[in-house]
């Protein structure tokens, strides 16, 4: 998501007629999006502040003004934070408040001195007040559901994105249809809780996201779909359906399920438990035998025991995941877990990050090298490290780098697949 907010925030400020500088020193605003998901994400802000404040002084004794910018979640959660430790910062605004930009920026040319800071939860939806969402290449993301009310303890975005809310369908689908005209053969949906989609139609008649699929996959010119982050709960048969019926909707899904043991589930509050989540999968597979998962776990939540963790070993295990994101719990003042009595040492969640990882790690290469041989049809993004290499991705999201010339790109291509490492293939172009 903020991948995607920040290419909107490029649309918006080259609306304005900036364009990208090449280097920060010519860099008439310097702007950070931020996430405060974990403690490291939202400290790296303050490190990367301190740098830019030596560029913002170097470029003032050359008679230049340089506007610093703060976007994002870390701006909804500590805003006094920033105007304290970095006095410098011109302004800062919440994730849903980037489409006021240039409104901040017209009150700053006025008055140069003030710092604004921004965290409305806006009546208005931003959506109706950004530029056209630009393609940058064949993939493009399309935010169409942002916010959530699942308020699992240890997270924070419910106070940052705020409630869920959910787009029009009608916007969706135009806003899809701009992208395929203007050469986007791949379009990931997203939503911190995509798969609550409920955006009204002309009528007013609420559409669930399977609906909105079924419209998207209609659209002639784009080739493949995708949505991302489900919530276990709420995969619908109507959704899983959709991988049965819907043959762009790539077979491949990020279904987070944190950890494995229906103790710490509980307590993490998430509406799952074990044989929800294995069920869930279950029927997926029957929709479509080719569909393989991807997830996020936690270790170290409070109270996580080693019989709790072994648990979350097993079930990743026997699910087989070909690609894993693994964080250690990390405490988000005014989550409810931040407080609870029976945190895990530092030691402990270092450990078990470790031996889950090395797992998941295994799983991935395990998968990667069962793909030599087989023939798949990759979209390249774009011009790979090595001159003369092109990189892409395959159906199921895996890095693939082979030989050839930069007239492939954001064109999809079959590739048989030579070489599979832990995080990339290597293939030949057919
Ligand atoms: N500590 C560690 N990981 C977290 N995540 C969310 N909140 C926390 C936290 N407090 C992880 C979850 C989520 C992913 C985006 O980030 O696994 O799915
Ligand atoms: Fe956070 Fe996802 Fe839970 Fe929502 S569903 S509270 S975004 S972890």
């Amino acid at each position: 998501m903020n991948v995607y907010d920040s290419q909107r925030i490029a649309d918006i400020l080259e609306n304005m007629g900036y364009k990208p500088a090449t280097q920060i020193k010519n860099a008439d605003i310097i702007l950070f999006n931020t996430c405060h998901i974990r403690e490291k994400a939202a400290e790296k802000l303050f490190s990367d502040l301190g740098r830019v404040e030596i560029v913002k002084n170097e470029r003032s004794l050359d008679g230049k003004e340089t506007i610093i910018g703060v976007v994002g979640c870390v701006v909804q959660a500590e805003n006094e934070q920033i105007a304290k430790r970095a006095p410098f910062v011109n302004f800062a605004t919440g994730p849903l408040t980037y489409h006021r930009i240039p409104e901040i920026l017209a009150r700053i040319a006025r008055d140069k001195k003030i710092c604004i800071i921004d965290t409305d939860f806006p009546a208005e939806s931003k959506f109706d007040f950004l530029p056209e969402n630009h393609a940058h290449g064949g993939c493009a993301y399309l935010a169409v559901q942002e916010g959530c009310n699942n308020f699992c303890t240890y997270c924070i975005v419910p106070y940052t994105r705020g409630v869920e809310t959910s787009r029009p369908l009608e916007d969706v689908i135009k806003e899809a249809k701009e992208l395929v005209n203007s050469g986007v053969l791949e379009i990931n949906l997203l939503g911190q809780n995509v798969n609550c989609y409920h955006g009204e139609d002309a009528s007013g008649k609420e559409r669930s996201l399977a609906y909105l699929l079924n419209c998207l996959s209609e659209i002639d010119g784009l080739k493949r779909l995708r949505y991302t982050t489900s919530y276990p709960a709420d995969m619908t048969d109507e959704l899983i359906l959709c991988h049965k019926n819907l043959k762009k909707l790539m077979p491949y899904l990020h279904l987070p399920l944190q950890s494995g043991s229906d103790k710490i589930l509980k307590a993490m509050n998430r509406r799952h438990d074990s044989k929800q989540y294995l069920q869930i999968i279950e029927k997926l597979q029957n929709a479509n035998p080719d569909l393989r998962f991807s997830s996020d776990f936690i270790v170290g939540f409070p109270g996580e025991t080693d019989k709790d963790f072994e648990a979350t070993l097993n079930l990743a295990k026997q699910i087989n995941y070909i690609q894993s994101f693994s964080f250690k719990y990390s405490r988000r003042a005014g989550t409810p877990a931040a407080v609870y009595p029976n945190q895990v040492e530092e030691k402990v969640k270092q450990q078990r990050l470790q031996i889950l990882q090395q797992e998941l790690f295994a799983m991935q290469l395990d998968f990667n090298q069962k793909c030599v041989g087989k023939t798949m049809p990759v979209l390249f993004e774009s011009s790979a490290r090595n001159k003369g290499e092109i990189f892409g991705r395959t159906p199921y999201m895996q890095t693939i780098v082979v030989k050839g010339g930069k007239e492939n790109l954001n064109l999809i291509k079959n590739v048989t697949v030579t070489c599979g490492g832990t995080n990339s293939l290597t293939g030949t172009l057919e």
